[in-house]
């Protein structure tokens, strides 16, 4: 579905909502690129820590020679440390990168290719399920999938399922998966995370409001909507909404329609789930996987577990 009919069926549904792969144009990338390093933003750092600490491990846990998938790559910056393992093992590697945003693509393509010489970058741009569509199956030799950085996170739970098993499509049996989540921790920590002092995070979720005004014609007043992220436990995410301050209707032009918010009334624009081991186990064996091992960072606050294609 295109920007302008999701915008239309999430503008107009009850709630609101609005997907948050609409969050990632050309800014909410850049946006995104800062909450990565602001101090509050524990996910990408305490991925990083594994995956630097434990690739030479994971690439033998994976076993003999493979080329590289990779659902929602972003700037692949984590996705070095597995890819600079893999080339200690074999001459040559292939790596298809699948991301919704073009400039993150293009920049990470250009600066592995030029940091690892032996590596072949193939880009999809598109979302997961149309990149994967376009990853053949046929491929001869065998395959590392990797989906990093909580992405999985961000899909109903039923979603994440169909996503592994879409992935497990271009899998053959014995292929693995690394797949990174975030485990369910406590409330200021994670709230913290996702409302930091410096407002990157408010701006970051705000920007999709922009972006239906510069590209559909919207006339948000972006001053009139607040940043609220608050965890409910007992479904295990983190929820981002915007809250609007008071009675209001919004036109967006390019839509031909008129949005109407009581005070107080909020479009809910992201979810991201928290995992622990046994809803883990589950989306594993859901997507038609084996969970093989797990590793956490120091602090216990994130997963990275290698799954075997069954
Ligand atoms: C991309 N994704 C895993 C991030 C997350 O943590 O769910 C997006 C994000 N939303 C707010 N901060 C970061």
């Amino acid at each position: 579905m295109s920007f302008a009919k999701d915008a239309r069926a999430g503008l107009t549904a009850s709630p609101k909502t609005l997907p948050a792969k609409y969050f990632y144009d050309e800014l909410g990338s850049a946006l995104f690129e800062a909450i990565c390093l602001l101090p509050e933003y524990y996910l990408t750092r305490a991925e990083d820590e594994i995956l630097k600490q434990h690739a030479g491990e994971i690439v033998k846990s994976v076993g003999g020679t493979f080329d590289i998938v990779e659902l929602g790559s972003g700037s692949a910056l984590k996705t070095r440390h597995i890819i600079a393992a893999a080339l200690a093992n074999q001459p040559t590697l292939t790596y298809r990168p699948i991301d919704i945003s073009t400039t993150a693509l293009e920049a990470s393509a250009e600066s592995l290719s030029r940091e690892f010489p032996a590596l072949k970058v193939s880009g999809v741009a598109a979302d997961y399920f149309e990149g994967l569509k376009r990853i053949s199956r046929e491929s001869d030799g065998r395959r590392l999938a990797l989906f990093l950085g909580s992405n999985v996170g961000n899909f109903e739970p039923h979603v994440a399922i169909a996503v592994l098993r879409e992935l497990r499509g271009v899998l053959a049996p014995g292929d693995a998966l690394l797949l990174g989540a975030d485990l369910r921790k406590d409330r200021s920590v994670l709230e913290a995370a996702y409302d930091d002092p410096l407002g990157v995070t408010a701006s970051f979720n705000l920007n999709v409001l922009a972006r239906i005004n510069r590209e559909l014609g919207g006339e948000f007043d972006l001053d009139q909507f607040d940043h609220l992220a608050r965890y409910d436990e007992p479904n295990g995410r983190m929820e981002m909404h915007l809250v609007s301050r008071q009675a209001q209707t919004v036109r967006v032009n390019a839509l031909e329609l008129e949005v109407k918010f009581a005070e107080g009334e909020t479009i809910h624009t992201e979810s991201s789930y928290k995992y622990d081991k046994p809803t883990l186990r589950a989306l594993a064996a859901g997507g038609g996987f084996d969970l093989v091992h797990t590793w956490t960072d120091s602090a216990k606050r994130f997963s990275s577990s290698l799954l075997r294609a069954v």
